[in-house]
């Protein structure tokens, strides 16, 4: 039976705190519509003590998202937990998010805890916040650097005290993914109650691993993933979402998980996203980079004008590209240039279509970039070639 992952949506705020990355709130409000077209499960709107604009923000948002939760994300601290309740007063489901780090490192450098105080502001935060919210997420900060058995406590200890979702953050992206996976086996093998719990992964992409150790997690039984849109997060970024929606949807006969994103929706918020941030989508991105679905040497276009799938694991279509694209260039062949012509109606004899077809070769010589104009010229006898 196909398992459902749930999507956790943290383009406005963990992505908001890619450098550069700054959204107002008709931009948040942009934003937090496309994600409920996608259908994303869980949307973090914002961190409400961290800012005037963030509490803003998560209680604006909160009033116009009808589908998805709305989460806010808050230290072990009542002030906090008070403000995200004020915020979040007008969602319709709301989620409080508490974090904590739980590594050596983080304890004494950051918080100068000792681990027992850590401990014991887990515990007194998460009943506090059970007495105003019933959906409570607990993330270990800095989870894949903790050690193991304190980090047990740690998740139990939020466990008991009433979290219902439990997030293990790889925050500086320094897991790989076997590792990952078995990790999180370990973890569902230690904690109490798991089956009353939703496992969650937080993974950035500091080693470029974030989707795949998303994904490796998903493997193990993690059945909430945490993701921006495009990948943005501090740093370099976070697991991005159009990756492991697509990778869970192609391959699903490995994973039998799916999320419940509408795909088509995908590229569309990658360019909401992408225009409001200002934060430019690199080509060779996966699933949204604008090269994507491009086939530019020639054997790969005959062979997608044949059958698309002998070079496409999924179709444009399905992530919302509205046609298939190919782009001719250097690469390309006599069929695809055959194909553009019948597509723009061109009708011209063998012999007309040879030249042409010499005459585009060598305009590609002299082109990095054939546009469409290019090729209506040459057809129409305004470009001579020599
Ligand atoms: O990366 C991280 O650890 C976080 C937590 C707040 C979940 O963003
Ligand atoms: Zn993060």
């Amino acid at each position: 039976m196909t398992e459902t992952v749930k999507i956790f949506d943290t383009t406005l705020r963990d992505g908001e705190q890619s450098p550069g990355c700054t959204m107002n709130l008709k931009e948040k409000l942009q934003v937090a519509r496309q994600l409920e077209k996608l259908n994303a499960d869980i949307i973090e709107a914002g961190f409400a003590a961290s800012s005037k604009g963030d509490f803003t923000s998560i209680e604006e948002i909160s009033k116009i998202v009808t589908n998805a939760t709305v989460a806010g994300l808050s230290r072990l601290v009542e002030n906090d937990i008070d403000l995200s309740f004020d915020a979040l007063k007008n969602a319709q489901n709301p989620r409080l998010h508490l974090f904590i780090a739980t590594s050596p490192i983080h304890m004494q450098y950051k918080l100068k805890m000792s681990p027992d105080e850590v401990l014991s502001s887990i515990e007194n935060s998460v009943k506090y916040a059970k007495t105003k919210f019933s959906d409570i997420e607990f993330s270990a900060e800095d989870a894949t650097r903790s050690e193991f058995d304190f980090l047990i406590r740690a998740l139990n200890t939020a466990i008991k005290a009433g979290a219902t979702t439990i997030n293990i953050p790889d925050t500086v992206g320094y897991s790989t993914p076997l590792e990952f996976s078995a990790f999180i086996s370990k973890i569902l093998e230690n904690i109490v109650s798991p089956e009353k719990i939703t496992l969650s992964v937080h993974c950035h992409n500091d080693l470029g691993l974030a989707t795949a150790n998303s994904l490796a997690a998903v493997k193990s039984g993690a059945r909430q993933v945490e993701c921006t849109i495009n990948g943005i997060g501090e740093r370099a970024g976070n697991a991005a979402m159009e990756e492991i929606v697509m990778a869970l949807n192609v391959r699903n006969n490995f994973y039998n998980a799916k999320t419940g994103i509408n795909t088509q929706f995908i590229v569309p918020s990658s360019r909401t996203v992408s225009a409001v941030t200002g934060s430019v989508v690199q080509p060779n991105k996966a699933i949204v980079g604008k090269n994507a679905f491009l086939h530019e040497a020639g054997i790969h276009q005959h062979g997608v004008m044949e059958n698309k799938a002998t070079y496409e694991i999924m179709t444009p279509e399905e992530v919302g590209y509205k046609e298939q694209q190919l782009i001719l260039g250097k690469h390309s062949g006599r069929h695809a240039f055959e194909n553009w012509l019948a597509e723009n109606n061109h009708v011209v004899t063998k012999e007309e279509e040879k030249e042409l077809f010499k005459k585009f070769k060598q305009l590609c010589d002299k082109k990095k970039t054939i546009t469409e104009r290019d090729l209506e010229a040459l057809v129409q006898n305004k470009i001579s070639v020599g």
